[in-house]
């Protein structure tokens, strides 16, 4: 039997299903120990159970990522399994697809408070033991956080998201703390369920194992290493 105690941790929100879910596969596969958060308790069981790994390396919570005490005691649930935090990966998010002259602004209310409170909250919460670990932080981010999409509410959320990175990143980096910002283009996920034609629009996409590997790798660079940003695009994919 392997010692699992020397594996690393790592720790996602909303990973049971596409991009978080691709993520912790590839997690599992090159050895880390997994935290993974969802809302719905019966879809994380079920996730966890169809991705056949055992307790001794992964750890589904039911948590809301963009409260706060929700999200602490996500990482103390993880830091109590596994003895130790070296990455936390903020990854729930979602689009309202819709833009501001047709709109809701309820749902941008809930879409601002999970795609960018939500990562500054799992970053208050992890620090302390990332700090101590000299630890990763992954934002996923979006290509629309990367270039304007004008009227587009889900694009200012996620311009400052990628703000938020550069900001931790300053904040945290002379404490051996680092910080990585993923921008995917556009991915075949339930993200799309959401838009108004229930599928990912005409055109070149990616898969959500394209962005996994981007995590994976830039959550393995050596030590003193840090990739700050990574965006990938399905070729062809223009904005
Ligand atoms: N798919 C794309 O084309 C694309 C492109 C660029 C960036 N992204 C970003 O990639 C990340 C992952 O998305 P995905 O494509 O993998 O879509 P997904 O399969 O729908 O996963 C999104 C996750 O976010 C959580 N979430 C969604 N709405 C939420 C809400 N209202 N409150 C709290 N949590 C919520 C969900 O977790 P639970 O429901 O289990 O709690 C879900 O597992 C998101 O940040 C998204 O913005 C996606």
């Amino acid at each position: 039997m392997s010692d699992t105690t020397a594996k690393p941790v790592t720790l996602i929100t909303g990973g049971a299903t596409g991009i978080g879910a691709a993520t912790v596969g590839h997690l599992l596969a090159a050895g880390h120990r997994v935290g993974v958060t969802g809302r719905d308790e019966g879809r994380l069981e079920r996730f966890a159970a169809e991705i056949g790994a055992g307790r001794d390396v992964l750890l589904p919570i039911a948590a809301d990522p963009t409260d706060y005490a929700s999200v602490g005691g996500a990482v103390r649930a993880t830091v109590q399994e596994f003895g130790r935090l070296d990455a936390v990966i903020a990854n729930a998010g979602f689009s309202t697809h819709d833009n501001l002259a047709d709109g809701d602004p309820e749902q941008w209310r809930e879409m601002l408070l999970v795609n960018v409170l939500a990562p500054a909250v799992l970053i208050k919460a992890a620090l302390p033991e990332l700090t101590r670990s000299g630890g990763r932080i992954v934002l996923i981010g979006s290509t629309a956080g990367i270039k304007n999409t004008p009227g587009n509410m889900y694009s200012v959320s996620k311009t400052a998201l990628t703000s938020l990175a550069e900001n931790a990143r300053v904040l945290v980096t002379g404490s051996g703390v680092g910080v990585t910002l993923i921008a995917p283009g556009r991915v075949d996920t339930p993200f799309w369920s959401s838009h108004p034609s229930h599928e990912v629009p005409a055109g070149p996409v990616l898969t959500p194992n394209h962005i996994a590997d981007a995590v994976v790798w830039a959550l393995g660079q050596p030590a003193g290493v840090e990739v700050n940003t990574v965006v990938v695009r399905p070729t062809g994919q223009t904005h």
